[in-house]
């Protein structure tokens, strides 16, 4: 199978990020609304990463946030952070496989939109979040589209040669509890017709 980071770095080179943008931005706004309404992030200073940031679309959305004393992001495709830099050259954003990668200082927020899956081992991935990534007090939001109960993404692994790890909804709240998060929320965001909507778990580091 093919790495994924290679598979985004040439959806990249071929315009596709913006599509993708475009598809995740229903699902992100009610992520980051449910987000900034936890633990009061909202009304105080806070500080973000967006893993798996693809061309920075939300690290910049976050930025424009009145709160936001920074936001990076993180990706392991090249092409999408030459994006991201060339389109907001002062901006935060790193190139890293991860796990194999850390930030300098813990922050408040971390969000993700369809990275975790795939990861061979997102559990661990949910637990490096809570211990290493995550202030006290820090929330985590993230969404998957690939997950058992959408039964149509049950294909894409093939379609697109790329590993995908795949959770049932009960699995990713087991992951999210045993990490050690509290007042964890399981639902779905981005809901149309058509679409079953975008799988997404909020926790808090305590
Ligand atoms: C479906 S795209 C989503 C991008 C962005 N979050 C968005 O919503 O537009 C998945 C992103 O995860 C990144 N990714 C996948 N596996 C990764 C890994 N092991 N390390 C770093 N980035 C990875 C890919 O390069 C890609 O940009």
């Amino acid at each position: 199978m093919r790495d994924a980071t290679d598979v985004f770095s040439e959806w990249a080179g071929k315009g596709k990020d913006e599509g993708m943008e475009r598809g995740h931005a229903a699902s992100v706004e009610e992520m980051l609304d449910l987000a900034l309404a936890t633990n009061n992030l909202s009304q105080r200073p806070f500080t973000a990463i967006d893993i798996g940031c693809g061309n920075g679309w939300v690290v910049r959305k976050l930025q424009a946030i009145e709160n936001c004393q920074s936001a990076e992001g993180v990706d392991g495709a090249s092409t999408m952070i030459e994006k991201a830099k060339c389109i907001d050259p002062e901006g935060n954003y790193s190139i890293a496989k991860l796990p194999q990668w850390l930030p300098k200082n813990p922050v408040d927020l971390i969000h993700s939109m369809e990275f975790l899956y795939y990861l061979n081992d997102p559990i661990s991935m949910i637990k490096i979040i809570h211990d290493e990534w995550l202030k006290g007090g820090g929330v985590f939001v993230a969404g998957v589209d690939h997950y058992f109960e959408n039964k149509d993404s049950l294909q894409w692994p093939i379609a697109l040669d790329v590993h995908m790890t795949t959770l049932s909804q009960q699995q990713w709240r087991d992951a999210m509890e045993n990490a050690g998060f509290t007042n964890v929320i399981i639902t779905k965001t981005g809901v149309k017709d058509g679409f079953i909507g975008t799988l997404t778990m909020l926790g808090t580091k305590q």
